[in-house]
């Protein structure tokens, strides 16, 4: 939840006392008693200027002197040096490190290791805070001596600079030539030249076109902020996909080339490669014209570089370093229901009903922090949500083949410790272990999140883990959920600095803003079943935080005044750092706990901001791995960090219900495959504002192709389930038989992700790496090698533009799914498809073996549907697909199945490896799309099939085969011949 800047804008105007709200008019689901809340001003903080933004910033580049390299070493696997500073300190936005050193590591072949990191660590230069492998992944040198494509350089002229070139083709990938390394203990600058208009995908996490372009800084410092364009939200993810495209002449020379959408058929080629910068600081990323500029607050340079040349070898080699994509529960690619607001267990099951009552599938209900008594977590609400009710609810849903996923807040209640009816075990527990962050001086740091006054888990601690295990395990054996929604993780905090420290008796009981569907002037009607305070404790507490001053208020002060810091030598000071990130909360302590608090082991919040998302995945990931002992967590988690997918799914925040949202989501997907979570979707039909039927309508079907699919709302905002219109019934029921047809294809994929490192979603680019009018494409996109998906995203619309890769130059064929013809365009360029409302166009790519089931109301019972095998043929007549099963939620499953499935010279090949998993569902049909003839003398394992089972289509050029009365996966192969 992020306050919105209208929000903010009527809050500013508040009194710092606290606010008393008025009592509204009762209604038979509220309370009416008075309700308390902090003023907007406990979330205000002076304000910063962006470094990027302030005309009197110094460029360091032109008053820093660099380092010189000396003390080249040799190592097995690269070389060592010196670095010390070339000339005077400049102490420019912070205190110049005297040396440095560097390391030089080819880890594996085609990976490269550029490591600069101060020689000494001391008091000057403690920011430097290495991030250890146990807190994300460092990879390692995995062979000594080997060959690689990479080459590193260095010179000394005029200071120390290198370069990273592929050596076949002696391009240059990377080079600070000319630019200066800058290495202060708040400020690290380096920089690289790329070509002009270069290719840049990646650096996550955003809401930006997939090609970034030249005139874009990428923030990072993880911000509750879900849906504006181009700024810092909620996960940070420093790696870069770079593509260069080539024209090729007949002697073999490459020249390079600009990609844009319209330039014409040829021959061209392309390259690409990879690199993560592995710095968990909050910092700008500057890519401009000719260049790329890394400025971070701190942290030390640790660059990784993949050869590729391909994307799909650069994604495969990036996430065995950082981590390969967790593999999901079968079910998880089911259809998830969710709203802010579902008020009780009956309203959940009267969602679910209607969703059986209209045939449309439904796998997972979800709620949102209405379940949580007084938004604690672990609590259920006796209202509505209590325990005895939940557990003969999750019975009979579970019974039905359909799970539950709960939502879990980062931030922890503190109780009042003066009123003992408001005892919080869970708190008391986590306390005892020491498992949450402190101040400075050791008391506990606390913030304000929906149940007011809260502390927050310190995954450096010992105790963290451990408790967070026992409250999901506790919690599970009241409520037996199904996986976990972990949220406000970036992390954050509606008030700046520890506001809770000496107010703990004044719970506040409302956030300081106002809620979707409130009044701005916090006429409240929030929450049911919160009634702790009342009108008198309210006055007191108004008037006692106005005469006091909070013990730790992260700034300086609440004045609104601009802060320029000024470097104090050997000092930092980590609320406001000298050099100001282009944050998009201006001030770093706001919404967000402070750089101050600190960890167990001495580290500071500053240094640890953007992996604390990362820390509660991998801490809830350990959690349900008790809970559930042997089966895969299914966890989605609002704030990631590189590597995240290895623990978790993401969803894309808080959205808006408005085409836009839906048009960015693409993006958003891509660059998730991209950085290792393919277990990704959006609030589908829009979470704030209300939504409307044509809206919902397209992005239901668009949501039926991104991996996770999940329909979500804010509080107040009108309903918005898929049988609240006739239309998005039907269009939801249309695209979901697809889905439900493609789930074996999906889950083959999340395999092949799981253990090879490989995209389920996938850009045009990628796919057809050597046409570079596809480098932007990102308004229609690939499920895995085989489907091509051109949803309409603009409103009105009865068709929608779309291009077809490789077809006009006779490579590729491209079949509607719909009616089953191979799609004639005469031009490369856009073509105008027929997309009325409830249509999205879908494609097979020639070449593809698909297995296919059948739609049924939850995974459960399309797992137990007959097989279909569609055959797209390619232009040789060939094709080629694969399978994987086994039981669908073990994470080492001992009993699994594949497949792999050929087409050549008009027979289709399926060669069946038993691992113990047996399907006993029967081959249905074989359908064939792309074929020009048949004599109908069609044989299946040698024998003819009888001709009342093979119907050929000439105009269509489709032959079904049917009737084959065996178990599609039984034997150790079968084949068709035609
Ligand atoms: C955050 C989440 C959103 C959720 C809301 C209330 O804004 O991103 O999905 O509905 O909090 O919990």
């Amino acid at each position: 939840m992020c306050i919105p800047p209208t929000w903010r804008r009527v809050l500013s105007g508040l009194s710092l006392a606290w606010v008393v709200a008025q009592a509204h008019t009762p209604s038979a689901s509220t309370t009416s008693s008075a309700q308390y809340t902090l003023p907007a001003s406990v979330n205000e903080a002076p304000g910063v200027i962006p470094n990027i933004k302030d005309p009197q910033a110094v460029n360091a580049q032109t008053i820093c002197p660099g380092y010189i390299a000396s003390n080249v070493q040799k190592t097995n696997s690269g070389l060592t040096a010196s670095l010390t500073l070339a000339g005077e300190a400049c102490n420019l936005y912070g205190t110049d490190v005297e040396s440095l050193n560097l390391t030089i590591e080819y880890q594996t072949t085609d990976r490269l290791n550029v490591a600069i990191a101060p020689t000494y660590i001391s008091a000057a230069n403690e920011t430097q805070y290495f991030i250890p492998p146990s807190v994300a992944a460092k990879p390692e040198v995995e062979e000594s001596n080997l060959v690689s494509d990479l080459e590193f350089s260095w010179s000394n002229d005029p200071s120390f600079a290198f370069e990273v070139t592929r050596k076949s083709t002696e391009d240059v990938i990377f080079s600070t030539k000319g630019r200066k390394l800058v290495f202060e203990n708040q400020f690290v600058e380096f920089s690289s030249a790329l070509p002009e208009e270069y290719n840049l995908y990646g650096l996550g996490e955003s809401i930006h076109a997939f090609r970034l372009g030249n005139n874009y800084t990428k923030t990072y410092y993880a911000a509750d902020d879900g849906a504006t364009v181009d700024v810092n939200i909620y996960g940070t993810h420093p790696f870069y996909l770079e593509t260069r495209y080539f024209t090729e002449s007949d002697d073999g020379n490459h020249t390079l080339v600009t990609a844009n959408e319209t330039m014409p058929d040829g021959n061209y080629t392309s390259q690409s490669h990879g690199v993560y910068s592995r710095n968990a600081h909050g910092q700008d990323i500057l890519l401009q014209a000719g260049g790329i500029t890394y400025r971070a607050i701190g942290g030390s340079i640790d660059l990784y570089f993949f050869a590729g040349p391909t994307q799909p070898k650069v994604t495969t080699s990036y996430l065995k370093a950082v981590g390969l994509p967790a593999m999901q529960q079968y079910w998880t690619f089911g259809f998830h229901q969710c709203r802010w607001g579902y008020k009780s267990w009956q309203e959940l099951e009267d969602v679910v009903g209607n969703y059986t009552q209209f045939g449309i599938p439904l796998e997972t209900i979800w709620t949102d922090i209405d379940w949580m008594l007084r938004y604690r977590d672990f609590e259920n609400n006796p209202i509505g949500f209590g325990d005895a009710p939940g557990q003969k609810f999750l019975q009979r849903l579970h019974d039905g083949g359909r799970h539950y996923v709960p939502i879990f807040d980062s931030a922890i209640y503190v109780p009042n410790p003066t009123d003992s009816s408001d005892a919080y075990p869970v708190f008391e527990r986590g306390n005892d272990t020491g498992s949450f962050l402190k101040n400075p001086d050791g008391s506990l740091y606390i913030g304000d999140v929906w149940p007011g006054f809260t502390v927050f888990p310190d995954w450096l601690s010992d105790g963290a883990v451990p408790w967070w295990t026992d409250e999901m395990v506790r919690y599970h054996n009241i409520t037996p959920f199904d996986g976990a929604w972990i949220d406000m993780s970036e992390i954050s905090s509606f008030c700046v600095g520890s506001c809770g420290s000496g107010h703990l008796d004044q719970n506040p009981v409302h956030p300081p803003f106002a809620l979707p569907g409130e009044p701005s002037n916090l006429v409240l009607n929030y929450p049911e079943g919160f009634n702790k305070t009342n009108a008198t404790e309210a006055a007191s507490a108004s008037s006692a935080l106005a005469s006091s001053s909070s013990a730790y208020p992260a700034s300086t002060s609440t004045d609104t005044s601009i802060i320029r810091t000024t470097p104090t030598p050997g000092i930092r000071n980590v609320n406001y750092p000298p050099y100001a990130i282009n944050n998009v909360q201006g001030a770093l302590d706001v919404s967000a706990i402070s750089p101050n608090a600190t960890h167990a082991d001495g580290t500071l919040e500053y240094e640890m901001h953007n992996l604390w998302g990362h820390g509660i995945l991998k801490a809830t990931y350990t959690a349900l791995s008790a809970v559930f002992p042997d089966l895969r967590p299914f966890i989605i988690g609002r704030s990631t960090f590189s590597g995240s997918g290895a623990f978790a799914g993401h969803w894309g925040g808080d959205n808006w219900s408005n085409w836009p949202s839906m048009i960015f989501s693409i993006p958003q997907a891509l660059e998730m495959s991209l950085l290792g979570i393919p277990m990704f979707g959006v609030d589908t039909c829009g979470f704030a504002d209300n939504t409307d039927m044509e809206l919902c309508n397209r992005w239901m079907q668009l949501s039926a192709f991104f991996p996770f699919y999940r329909n979500h709302n804010t509080l107040s905002a009108i309903s918005q389930e898929a049988y609240r219109w006739d239309s998005v019934i039907d269009a939801s029921k249309s695209a979901m038989a697809i889905r439900f047809q493609l789930l074996p294809y999906l889950y083959t994929l999340f395999y092949h992700a799981h253990t090879k490192g490989h995209t389920v979603m996938r850009a045009l680019a990628w796919e057809f790496p050597n046409d570079p009018s596809l480098a932007s494409a990102d308004r229609q996109f690939l499920l895995g090698p085989s489907i091509l998906v051109i949803p309409v995203l603009e409103p009105s619309a009865k068709s929608v533009e779309g291009v077809f890769p490789g077809l006009t130059q006779g490579q590729e064929t491209w079949y509607d799914w719909y009616n089953h013809t191979a799609v004639s365009v005469s031009s490369r360029a856009n073509t105008t498809i027929d997309a009325p409302l409830g249509h999205i166009p879908v494609y097979v790519r020639g070449g593809s073996v698909l297995p296919l089931q059948q739609r049924a109301l939850t995974t459960r019972d399309a797992r137990n549907t007959p097989w279909d095998i569609l055959v797209a043929l390619d232009k040789n007549g060939d094709g080629d697909g694969d399978l994987y099963l086994d039981d669908g939620i073990s994470v080492q499953p001992n009993a699994t199945l594949t497949a792999n499935l050929t087409v050549h010279n008009r027979r289709l090949d399926a060669v069946i490896n038993h691992g113990g998993w047996v399907d006993g569902n029967v081959l249905r049909n074989v359908t064939i799309w792309g074929i020009e003839n048949t004599d109908n003398k069609v044989k299946f394992n040698g024998h003819h099939v009888h001709q009342g089972n093979v119907q050929f289509d000439k105009i269509k050029k489709t032959l079904v085969v049917s009737g084959f009365n065996t178990s599609a996966w039984a034997g150790d192969r079968w084949t068709l011949e035609w």
